[in-house]
C-alpha cells in the first residue's frame, strides 16, 4: 500500500497582517438571494462528501432562515479531514484574502487563528445567545482567549470508533465488542483475512485516515492519562507504551485494502457498507455517510468504541470562525448566531453524525448511534484529538502525518517513534 500524504498543514505566525481584504474567494453559490456583493457571505469549509455536504447545508438553510436575502458562497474544498482546504486557507491568509467564515477545531487548531490576531471576537454573539450557559464550559473554553470567545462549535464528533460490517464478520465468526482488546483485534484481522475477506477499511488517499488509525491505536494501548501525559509533554513518544502502539499498528497495516491509497475516507466507508472490507477506524463522520448511502445500523453495520478506548471521547468538534477583517464580518456574525442555534444543531448533526454541543437540545429525536454518542460526550472522558490539531501544535500535527507516512513505508517502529519524540521537542 502507498499513502501520500495530501496534507499541508502551516507553521508560520505570518497571518496576523490581515489589514485589507481584496476579494472573495471563488465557490458555489447555494443561494438564490440577490447576490450582491455586499450582501453576501463566503463560508470555506472541506466538507463535500454526500453526508457532510448536507449537513453544511443545513448549516446554510439555519441562516437563511433569519438573513434571507444574502447570498451564500460555498467555498468548500474537498478533501477528507481538511488536508487540501488548509493548505488553500493558508495562501488566502497570507494574500489578505480570508473567506468570511472558516471551519477549524478547537485547541491548537484555533489557537494558531487567535494567536495571529485575524479572528472576529463572538463574545458578543455567545452572551446575545447565552451560549455560555449551555455549552460546556470546557469547549467554550476550548476556543478562547483572554476572556474572548472565538469560535461557534456545531456538533463534536467521536473519533474512536472501530465501525464493522455485520454480515462480513459474521460470515468469518469473528465477533468484536467493548472489551475486544487491540491485540484481539489484530487476530481479528488475521482471521478475516484467513476467510478470504479484505479486513481493514482504509482511505488512505487522505492522509488524516491513516493517522486516525495510528491515533485510536495509540489511545487504546496509552489510555487516557497516558495520552494526556503524552500530549503534555511529560512521557516521551519513545516510551515503551507508544512503542507497542506503533507494532501493533505496523501489523494492522498489511490487513488494510490493497486499493486503500486510491481511495478517499468516504469510498472507503462505502466499500465497508458493500462488503468489499470488515471493518474501518474512523470518527463517527462515518455513521453520517453510512446512512446517507442508505445502509442500516444493525443490519449492515456495527460499531464498537476504538479497542481499549472504551469510557472515552475523542473529540473531534467542529468549530467555525469569522476572520476579523473579512469582507463581510457582520454577517460573519450572524452565521456564527444561526449555527449555534438549537434547531440547527439537531438539523446539522441528523446529517453529520455528530452530536450537538449545546446540552440544552434534546437527543432523543437522533438513532440509537447519537444517542450512545451523546451519552458518551456527557458522560466520559474527553481527549482531544492530534489528528485533528486540537492536543498539539499544527507543526507537529504536520510531523505527525509525515511520520505515519513514512512508518506506512518503512515499518521501522524505532525510526517512527523518534521522529515523534525530535517533532515533540522542537
Ligand atoms: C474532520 C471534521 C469532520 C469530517 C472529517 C472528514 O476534520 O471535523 O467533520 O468532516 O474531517 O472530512
Amino acid at each position: 500500500m502507498r499513502v501520500r500524504s495530501t496534507r499541508y498543514l502551516f507553521a508560520t505566525a505570518a497571518v496576523g497582517a490581515l489589514l485589507t481584504v481584496s476579494a472573495c474567494g471563488g465557490g458555489k453559490s447555494t443561494s438564490t438571494g440577490n447576490g450582491s456583493a455586499a450582501n453576501q457571505l463566503e463560508v470555506f469549509s472541506w466538507w463535500t462528501s454526500g453526508s457532510e455536504d448536507a449537513a453544511l447545508k443545513q448549516l446554510i438553510a439555519g441562516f437563511k432562515t433569519g438573513n434571507p436575502g444574502v447570498k451564500v458562497v460555498n467555498g468548500a474544498v474537498a478533501g477528507g479531514g481538511g488536508g487540501n482546504a488548509q493548505a488553500i486557507l493558508q495562501t488566502r491568509l497570507q494574500g489578505n484574502n480570508p473567506p468570511d467564515t472558516w471551519q477549524t477545531h478547537p485547541g491548537k487548531a484555533i489557537g494558531q487563528y487567535i494567536d495571529s490576531g485575524i479572528l472576529a471576537d463572538l463574545s458578543s454573539v455567545y452572551e446575545k445567545d447565552g451560549l455560555s450557559k449551555v455549552v460546556p464550559a470546557e469547549l467554550v473554553e476550548s476556543v478562547s482567549k483572554n476572556g474572548k470567545v472565538y469560535g461557534a462549535s456545531t456538533g463534536a464528533h467521536r473519533g474512536n470508533v472501530l465501525w464493522f460490517n455485520k454480515k462480513l464478520l459474521a460470515k468469518a465468526e469473528v465477533q468484536l465488542s467493548a472489551s475486544t482488546t487491540p491485540e484481539q483485534f489484530v487476530q481479528a484481522l488475521g482471521e478475516l483475512e484467513s476467510k478470504g475477506i479484505t479486513p481493514l477499511c482504509l482511505g488512505a488517499k487522505d492522509a488524516f485516515a491513516t493517522a486516525e488509525l495510528f491515533e485510536n491505536t495509540l489511545l487504546g494501548e496509552i489510555g487516557v492519562d497516558g495520552w494526556n501525559d503524552l500530549v503534555a509533554g511529560k512521557t516521551s513518544w519513545t516510551s515503551p507504551e507508544v512503542t507497542q502502539a506503533a507494532s501493533l499498528f505496523s501489523k494492522m497495516l498489511p490487513y488494510a485494502d490493497p486499493d486503500a491509497s486510491a481511495l478517499s475516507w468516504d469510498q472507503a466507508t462505502k466499500r465497508l457498507a458493500a462488503g468489499e472490507c470488515a471493518v474501518m477506524s474512523m470518527g463517527d463522520w462515518a455513521y453520517g455517510e453510512l446512512v446517507k448511502d442508505g445502509a442500516k445500523d444493525g443490519t449492515d453495520f456495527g460499531y464498537v468504541p476504538e479497542p481499549g478506548t472504551g469510557g472515552s471521547f475523542v473529540l473531534v468538534v467542529d468549530t467555525f470562525v469569522v476572520a476579523e477583517n473579512a469582507k463581510h464580518r457582520d454577517l460573519g456574525l450572524k452565521w456564527a448566531s444561526a449555527i449555534s442555534s438549537k434547531d440547527v444543531q439537531l438539523a446539522f448533526s441528523k446529517e453529520k453524525g455528530s452530536t450537538p454541543v449545546r446540552t440544552d437540545v434534546p437527543t432523543d429525536s437522533l438513532p440509537a448511534y447519537q444517542q450512545e454518542a451523546a451519552a458518551s460526550f456527557r458522560g466520559d472522558q474527553l481527549v482531544q484529538s492530534i489528528v485533528h490539531g486540537e492536543a498539539m501544535s499544527p507543526q507537529f500535527q504536520q510531523s505527525f502525518y509525515d511520520a505515519v507516512t513514512q512508518f506506512v513505508q518503512s515499518k521501522d517502529t524505532g525510526s517512527f517513534v523518534q521522529a515523534l519524540a525530535s517533532a515533540a521537542s522542537s
